[in-house]
């Protein structure tokens, strides 16, 4: 892989400066955008050089492919196939927003996009910022999630910035991201939809539209549809602690933890005991923070952080997966 270079200068754009951002997209640039999930690394993804400079300020497995983003369903026909009737309906219903389609792939973009696949992901965002940028583009935006590969998403601008300055051309400098975790992966090759990544579009939501939708997400048998899910994910330094609810020991651990969860979860007699507690009032808030609370944590030096364990209903699946996979103390 091509060493990444550290001297770029990186330029903090704001959300007005959509036309600097959009020269550096169209003349080989990679770029931190906003998205309503996680911040994104994005590129030109006809352009291999631009594309491969992403796979290099991540320090990202070539074999990983990567999430095309595009203003409408037209331009994504343009180098992806739909041959389902239920992913119009899904698109209509959820596009734009937090969900990725996987798409027989027609060709046209950089080989580095797909890892060499016959498939391609495909999103339509709906975070205000990047759908003017992909509208007044015309471009198809390659990105992953910006972070340095392993480390938890970014959810922030400043997030961005701690992984990747120095490493990239420019980062938009908008809100938080409203979602916290990254799009819902369907499989979208298939008669039915099957999940291949838990996201904000539940499966309960999809079944909606198309009844026949399964999960794929536990079903080690299958291998893996989705390259990403091979990879240790979301890790931050500090030792991460699954509970239903607060052990003895954990309360011995005391300065040295951080800890996430629901109101309620920590008794008001041991409030003092933690270097930090998020008390979330819902699970939309939990998911929210998750990982902006990870990056705190690190910044703070905990030596742990405990998150609460929730049902696994709703926006619960998608948190718990990211939750497990921060906990996971072997690559899988
Ligand atoms: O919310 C999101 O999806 C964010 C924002 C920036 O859009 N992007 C994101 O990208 O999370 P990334 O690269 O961190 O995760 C994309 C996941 C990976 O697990 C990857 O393996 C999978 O999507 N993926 C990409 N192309 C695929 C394909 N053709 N077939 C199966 N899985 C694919
Ligand atoms: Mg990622």
């Amino acid at each position: 892989m091509n060493l990444p270079k550290l001297a770029i200068n990186t330029a903090l754009l704001q959300p007005s400066e959509l036309d600097r951002a959009i020269e550096l997209l169209a003349s080989g640039g990679i770029v931190g955008v906003p998205t309503e999930t996680v911040y994104g690394l994005a590129a030109d993804a006809r352009n291999e050089s631009a594309v491969q400079k992403i796979f290099a300020a991540k320090e990202r497995p070539s074999s990983n492919p990567l999430i095309v983003h595009v203003a409408s369903i037209d331009q994504a026909l343009r180098f992806a196939a739909i041959e389902h009737d239920w992913i119009y309906a899904c698109l209509q219903r959820f596009s734009p927003g937090p969900i990725s389609f996987v798409l027989p792939y027609r060709g046209g973009l950089a080989s580095s996009v797909t890892a060499g696949l016959s498939t391609v992901a495909v999103r339509i965002p709906q975070q205000a910022t990047l759908s003017l940028i992909l509208e007044r583009s015309g471009l198809p935006l390659a990105a992953p999630s910006a972070n340095r590969s392993g480390r938890p998403s970014a959810t922030t601008w400043q997030a961005v910035h701690e992984d990747l300055a120095g490493r990239i051309d420019a980062i938009i400098c908008d809100q938080p991201c409203q979602w916290g975790l990254e799009s819902t992966v369907v499989d979208a090759t298939t008669p039915c939809p099957i999940v291949l990544r838990a996201g904000a579009v539940t499966l309960a939501e999809l079944q909606q539209v198309a009844p026949a939708a399964t999960s794929q997400l536990a079903d080690a048998a299958i291998g893996h549809r989705s390259p990403g899910t091979r990879f240790r994910h979301y890790q931050p330094r500090a030792k991460v602690l699954v509970r239903s609810q607060l052990a003895k020991d954990d309360l011995q651990l005391g300065e040295t933890a951080a800890v996430i969860c629901l109101q309620g979860f920590v008794p008001e007699s041991c409030r003092d005991a933690f270097q930090v507690i998020c008390s979330c009032e819902t699970v939309e808030a939990y998911a929210s923070k998750l990982f902006a609370f990870f990056r705190e944590a690190d910044s703070l030096n905990a030596e742990w952080i405990i998150c609460q364990a929730i049902s696994q209903q709703g926006l619960g699946a998608a948190l718990m997966d990211r939750i497990q996979r921060a906990a996971a103390t072997e690559p899988d």
